[in-house]
């Protein structure tokens, strides 16, 4: 997935969220395609940002002097991990809650605007891709968020096991043992014009009998050797 144009669609998403409240300014550095659950990612994605303006918001709202904020939302790749930075000019998270953060179900919100359920989830999400999620927070400057995910072999390591649990789609299937791969490519049979082989996708009459006499040929038992004299 391309993080960076995921995020750009995210962001656009989340506007109504944060227009009023604040501006948004993105840096993103270079990346790799990077192998993912692309709807949990940009689900993760949101929910920070929609943290991120409420806790613009609700700064704005304890103050009664509102200001436009700043969310800030930058992409690096750091020691094999790409990561995402969400950071919010909000009130940062007091010392007492920081713990509790990500539990499920743990919010601060009144009954409508939240349910607990944001960071728990994007905690598991990104664990199971291999990669963190953590924050860097002061009180009354704001916070910040980094996602990360595995990059090189770590991904290559996810990608094996999200084929493993049939999420993504499946590698190719191993090569048929060549009798058989030969009748079965109709490309080779060389009966039929282009146009009328790919018409015909199950092969002439000639080539389906090849096929036939090459499975027989490959799945039978091979006949006992003679008797000796
Ligand atoms: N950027 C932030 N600044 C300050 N506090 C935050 C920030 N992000 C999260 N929090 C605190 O962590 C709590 C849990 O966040 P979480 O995203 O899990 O739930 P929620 O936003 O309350 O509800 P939901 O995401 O389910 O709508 C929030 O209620 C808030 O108190
Ligand atoms: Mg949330």
């Amino acid at each position: 997935m391309d993080l960076n144009r995921a995020i750009n669609s995210t962001l656009i998403i989340a506007r109504s969220e944060y227009k009023y409240v604040a501006d948004v300014k993105t840096d993103f550095a270079e990346l790799p395609l990077v192998t993912c659950h692309g709807g949990q990612v940009n689900q993760v994605v949101l929910n920070l940002v929609v943290n991120a303006a409420h806790a613009i918001a609700d700064k704005n709202k304890a103050s009664g002097t509102p200001e436009k904020g700043l969310i800030t939302v930058t992409t690096r790749i750091e020691d094999g991990f790409a990561v995402i930075s969400i950071s919010d000019t909000g009130g940062g998270i007091p010392e007492a809650i920081r713990k509790r953060i990500f539990e499920p179900f743990f919010t601060t919100k009144e009954v409508g605007r939240g349910t607990g359920q944001g960071l728990s989830i994007a905690h598991s999400v990104i664990k199971a891709h291999g990669g963190k999620l953590d924050f860097v927070t002061e009180l009354g400057k704001g916070t910040t968020f980094n996602v990360r995910l595995p990059l090189g072999d770590a991904e290559q390591r996810i990608r094996r096991s999200l084929i493993a649990a049939n999420q993504v789609i499946r590698e190719k299937p191993p090569p048929l043992p060549e009798p058989l791969a030969a009748a079965r490519s109709h490309r080779r049979c060389g009966h039929h014009s282009n146009a009328r082989r790919a018409r015909n996708r199950r092969g002439c009459r000639r080539h389906r009998a090849a096929t036939r006499a090459a499975v027989t040929a490959a799945t039978s038992t091979p006949p006992p050797p003679p008797p000796a004299r």
